[in-house]
């Protein structure tokens, strides 16, 4: 089928940048992306110096795009009535309430979707699932299809998404691989080549695999389920350098330059954060469980453990620091994006770390260079444990970066480039938490 339409359901990291990049290399192709949060949709069709997201090189593809063949809008029935191709970019979250609370994926917001493009198709579609799902969701995804329309066929296709956020731009224009997961049907094998044309625009056609549908789902959380294992393992290992002498970055060198094994993915850290990687594993654990195959469970589960446990133990060396008692002191946060280049803060380390400091009488400042204040706010004042209103004297977000004399301590939490050159007093102690080596117990700059 040739595609002329595509309609994307999701503007958020996944959805914009992908389709902006899609919307780059196929220019014979009209695209546009909706959103039910009509301040998104706004935001995207604002000035490019404040697009919804931070990403390096996506305002220059916005801007040789939008208008062009790229589109932005809260028109959902329309645009879905529009396409021939449908990507469903949404949300997949952690539940948070009913069966397989605090570790299956959330599927009520591709529900939501499913239902939308059932209810506003008007001709076939081919449905393609981007969000990150559990495997066999394309059986519920067809379920709702059928059950909410007549006489119209829906070609469902899994194409997950492997970009990682900060470098996004760079991802999607060399991709490692793309993706696609089909049924072997004559309609299923139609729908996939369809979708292997708009990538060959630009990605080499033997980096396109193209598989089953279920290798596909399952494809993208086993492969991100490899990397936090790795990211988990070194730290695990950075526990044990500490109480041995051993450097964790010699370590991971002399690990990585076995060309079995490869240099990446092995800095240890404060912990891996990000919106994907825990609840990816989490969702993976519970599939294991309910396949009955606890023992697989429990091995995936290991990785968020020991990555909470990081997190706990560099809290604690500050903690040791000042004895047990941070009441009186001030730690200024250098940092709190779950990594650079983004301005991304779900599930970062900074937000636990700091609300362990907190509990222990510690004040704080914060600062981060693309972080939005009001995001940091929702991230203290509704991801905390305890409840904490930003008008406490003892939180402090700044904008700049925080004068040294203003505080007693520092963490680096985000490894932005700008907090390389910072000259703080020699006196001023820092816990570096991308830098764990030099930190196996703490540093001084100017030392
Ligand atoms: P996001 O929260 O940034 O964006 C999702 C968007 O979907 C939001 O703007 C939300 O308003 C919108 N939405 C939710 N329900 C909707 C509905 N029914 N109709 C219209 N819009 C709706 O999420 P994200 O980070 O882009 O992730 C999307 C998916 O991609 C997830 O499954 C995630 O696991 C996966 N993924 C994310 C990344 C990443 O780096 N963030 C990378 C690969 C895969
Ligand atoms: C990750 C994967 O890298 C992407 O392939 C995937 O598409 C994406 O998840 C997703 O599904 O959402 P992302 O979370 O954006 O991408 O960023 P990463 O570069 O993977 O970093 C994740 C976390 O691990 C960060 O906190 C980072 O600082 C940490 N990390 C990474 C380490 O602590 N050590 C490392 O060696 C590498």
């Amino acid at each position: 089928m040739q595609i002329k339409n595509i309609c994307c359901i999701g503007a958020g990291y996944v959805g914009g940048p992908t389709m902006a990049v899609i919307a780059l290399k196929c220019p014979g192709i009209n695209i546009t992306v909706v959103d039910v949060n009509p301040e998104k949709i706004k935001a995207w069709n604002g000035p490019l110096s404040n697009l919804p997201i931070y990403e390096p090189g996506l305002s220059d593809v916005v801007k040789e795009t939008r208008g062009r063949n790229l589109f932005f809008s809260d028109d959902i029935a329309g645009n879905i009535e529009k396409a021939e191709m449908i990507f469903m970019a949404v949300n997949t979250p952690t539940k948070t309430e009913g069966e397989g609370a605090g570790m299956a994926a959330d599927l009520s917001y591709v529900e939501a979707c499913a239902k939308d493009i059932a209810k506003y198709s008007k001709s076939n579609k081919i449905v393609i699932e981007k969000s990150t799902l559990p495997v066999r969701t394309a059986e519920k995804i067809k379920e709702i299809l059928e059950e909410n329309s007549t006489d119209i066929h829906f070609e469902i296709l899994s194409n997950p998404e492997f970009l990682a956020e900060g470098t996004a731009i760079e991802d999607l224009f060399k991709s490692d691989r793309v993706l696609i997961g089909g049924d072997d049907t004559l309609s299923g094998q139609k729908a996939i080549k369809s979708l292997v044309n708009i990538y060959a625009n630009w990605i080499p056609i033997q980096k396109i695999l193209t598989t089953n549908i279920w290798s596909s789902e399952l494809a993208k959380l086993a492969s991100n389920a490899f990397l936090a294992q790795r990211v988990s393992s070194i730290n695990s290992l950075s526990a044990l350098c500490e109480k041995t002498g051993a450097n964790v970055d010699e370590l991971s060198k002399a690990i990585g330059m076995d060309h079995r094994i490869g240099s990446k993915f092995l800095k240890a850290s404060v912990g891996f954060g990000g919106s994907c990687f825990q609840k990816d594993i989490l969702n993976l654990v519970y599939l294991c469980q309910f396949y009955g195959l606890n023992e697989v469970a429990d091995y995936w589960h290991q990785v968020v453990k020991i990555n909470d446990y990081q997190k706990k133990r560099f809290a604690q060396k500050v903690i040791d620091h000042f004895d047990g008692n941070l009441a009186g002191k001030r730690i200024g946060f250098l940092g709190w994006a779950f990594k650079s280049n983004t301005n991304d803060s779900r599930e970062s380390a900074a937000i636990k770390v700091s609300e362990i400091l907190y509990r222990h009488g510690a004040s704080l400042s914060i600062y981060d260079p693309k972080v939005q204040y009001k995001t940091i706010v929702n991230d203290i004042e509704n991801l905390w444990e305890i409840k904490v209103s930003i008008k406490d004297k003892r939180i402090n977000i700044v904008d700049k970066l925080i004068s040294t004399s203003q505080c007693d301590v520092f963490v680096i939490l985000t490894e932005w480039k700008e907090f390389e050159q910072i000259e703080i007093a020699s006196t001023k102690v820092i816990f570096d938490g991308r830098n764990i080596s030099q930190n196996q117990n703490k540093f001084s700059i100017g030392k």
